[in-house]
C-alpha cells in the first residue's frame, strides 16, 4: 500500500530542485550495453524505473554501481541476452534493450510490453525497423525473440515519429554496418540526449534534433562520462503545482530549452514566469486562466503533461478542453479528478472541462504515473484533507513528490514501502 496526503489550500512559497529526467536516462542506460567497458553516468534520478533498468542490467551480467545520482556501469560481464521476465514486465522501457542487444551479442529475448493504462502502445515499428536492418524477429504473444549475425545500416522512414523506435534504431544503427538512415524520426528533447551520449562514446550521427538522422555504424565505442539534463515533464508539474495552488516558487535546473510549449501554456494561464540562469521563476496570483490544448510529438504539447494540465483546467476560471492526440486511454485520471469535485466530460478523445475552486479533498486511486502527478496537483487545490493511493506508480518517475512540494511549502506525506526498494539497490 502506497499513499499520499495532501492538506490542500497552501499557497506555495520555496524552491525546487528539478531531478535528472527518466525519458533521458533510461534509454542512456541501455545504449551503454553497445560498448563493453564502462560508462559513468551523472545526474540519474532515483526513481523505481531506473532502478528497475539497474537490475535488468545486472540480470544481463554487467555492473551498476549507484552513488549519489553518479550510476556506474560496467558492461564487460554482459553475456546474456533474456531479459528477465519480472523487471521486464514491471516497466516498459525495457523494449529498448531490443536494439543495443542485437548490436552487441547479436541475439535478444524479451517479454511482449503489451498494453498499459494509457493505451495499446504496440512495438511494431521498432520490429519493423530492426527487420529493415537485417534481424529475424519470431516468438509469440508473450515474448520477442530476435537474431542479427550481422545488423547493416539502411533507409528507414517512420509513419508515426516514435520516440522508442527512434531510440531502438539509432542504437542498433550505431552498432550496425555502414550508414542508417531515419527518416520522420521523433525529435523529443530525449532523442538529442540519446545522440549526445552515443557520440560521448564515439559514435557519429548527423542531424541531431531534426526529423531525419544519419548514423554511420559501426564505428569503435570507447568508455565515456554523461550528464542527464533535467527532467522536463517533472518541472512541467511543479509549474502545474504552482498554477492550481498559487503562490511563488523557484524552479532549479529546469530545461527551459525544451519547454516552450509548457511555459507558453503557463503564461496563458495568467502565470507570471521569469528565467534567471538556472532559475525559473513563476508567480500566479489567483485562479488560472482557462486555456485549450491539443497534445502532440514534440515540439508540440507532451501528452505527458496533458493530465497535469487536466488538473489545472478543474479549478481554472471558465471552460477549456484538452484533445488527446498520442496515447488514446490517458484520461484515466479524468474519473478520479470528478471524484474531487471536477467537472469534465470527455468525448471523442477530448476532455471538456468547467473550471471551479476549491476542489473538495477526497480518496481517489493513481492509473498511471504523470495521471497519479496530477492527482497531487489537483489536491493542492482542493479543501480538507485528500489521499492518492496507488502512488507507487508516481515513485516510478518522481524522486520524491512529497520532499520536492513539501519544500515550497505545500502540506503532503507519503505512507509505504517503495523507498525500502531504493534502500535494497542502491
Ligand atoms: C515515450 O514512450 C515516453 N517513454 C513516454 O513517457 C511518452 O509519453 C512518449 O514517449 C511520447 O512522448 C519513455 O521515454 C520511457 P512513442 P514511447 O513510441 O516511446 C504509437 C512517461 O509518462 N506507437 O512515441 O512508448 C503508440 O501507441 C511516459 O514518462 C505505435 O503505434 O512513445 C503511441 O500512440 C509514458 N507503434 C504513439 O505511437 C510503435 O511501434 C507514441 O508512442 C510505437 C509507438
Amino acid at each position: 500500500m502506497s499513499v499520499i496526503r495532501i492538506q490542500g489550500l497552501q499557497r506555495l512559497h520555496g524552491e525546487i530542485s528539478i531531478q535528472g529526467s527518466k525519458n533521458a536516462a533510461l534509454p542512456v542506460m541501455a545504449a551503454a550495453l553497445l560498448h563493453s567497458g564502462v560508462v559513468v553516468i551523472k545526474n540519474v534520478p532515483g526513481i523505481q524505473d531506473v532502478f528497475c533498468m539497474m537490475e535488468i542490467l545486472e540480470g544481463l551480467g554487467c555492473r551498476c554501481c549507484r552513488d549519489g545520482h553518479t550510476l556506474t556501469i560496467d558492461t564487460r560481464g554482459l553475456c546474456c541476452w533474456q531479459v528477465p521476465e519480472d523487471e521486464g514486465r514491471r516497466m516498459r522501457s525495457s523494449v529498448m534493450l531490443l536494439g543495443p542487444l542485437l548490436g552487441r551479442l547479436h541475439r535478444v529475448n524479451t517479454c511482449y510490453p503489451g498494453g498499459c493504462s494509457i493505451g495499446r502502445r504496440p512495438i511494431d515499428l521498432h520490429l519493423s525497423a530492426l527487420e529493415q536492418m537485417g534481424a529475424k524477429i519470431c516468438g509469440d504473444e508473450e515474448r520477442v525473440e530476435a537474431f542479427a549475425e550481422k545488423l547493416c545500416g539502411t533507409d528507414i522512414r517512420l509513419c508515426f515519429p516514435s520516440v522508442g523506435a527512434t531510440e531502438n534504431i539509432l542504437m542498433a544503427a550505431v552498432a550496425a554496418e555502414g550508414i542508417t538512415r531515419i527518416y520522420g524520426a521523433a525529435r523529443e528533447p530525449e532523442i538529442q540526449v540519446l545522440c549526445r551520449f552515443l557520440e560521448t562514446l564515439g559514435a557519429r550521427i548527423d542531424g541531431i534534433g531534426s526529423g531525419f538522422l544519419q548514423v554511420h555504424g559501426g564505428r569503435p565505442l570507447h568508455d565515456g562520462e554523461f550528464t542527464v539534463p533535467g527532467d522536463r515533464i517533472v518541472a512541467g508539474t511543479y509549474l502545474g503545482a504552482v498554477m492550481a495552488a498559487g503562490g511563488e516558487v523557484c524552479l532549479l535546473d529546469a530545461p527551459t530549452d525544451h519547454m516552450a510549449e509548457t511555459l507558453c501554456a503557463a503564461q496563458q494561464a495568467g502565470c507570471m514566469i521569469e528565467q534567471k540562469e538556472n532559475r525559473l521563476f513563476a508567480k500566479m496570483n489567483g485562479r488560472p486562466l482557462a486555456v485549450n490544448l491539443a497534445t502532440g510529438p514534440y515540439p508540440e504539447f507532451s501528452t505527458d503533461l496533458q493530465s497535469v494540465m487536466l488538473a489545472v483546467s478543474c479549478v481554472a476560471q471558465g471552460e477549456s478542453w484538452i484533445q488527446e492526440n498520442v496515447f488514446e486511454e490517458r484520461f484515466a485520471t479524468a474519473g478520479e479528478l470528478t471524484r474531487l469535485g471536477a467537472d469534465i466530460r470527455i468525448e471523442d478523445g477530448t476532455a471538456f472541462v468547467r473550471g471551479k475552486y476549491p476542489l473538495r479533498g477526497n480518496c481517489v486511486q493513481a492509473f498511471d504515473l504523470r495521471g497519479g502527478a496530477a492527482l497531487v496537483v489537483a489536491a493542492l487545490a482542493a479543501e480538507g484533507e485528500s489521499q492518492v493511493h496507488d502512488c507507487f506508480y508516481i515513485c516510478r518517475g518522481y524522486e520524491d513528490i512529497c520532499r520536492d512540494l513539501t519544500a515550497a511549502g505545500a502540506r503532503l506525506s507519503f505512507e509505504g514501502n517503495e523507498r525500502k526498494y531504493e534502500e535494497n539497490t542502491a
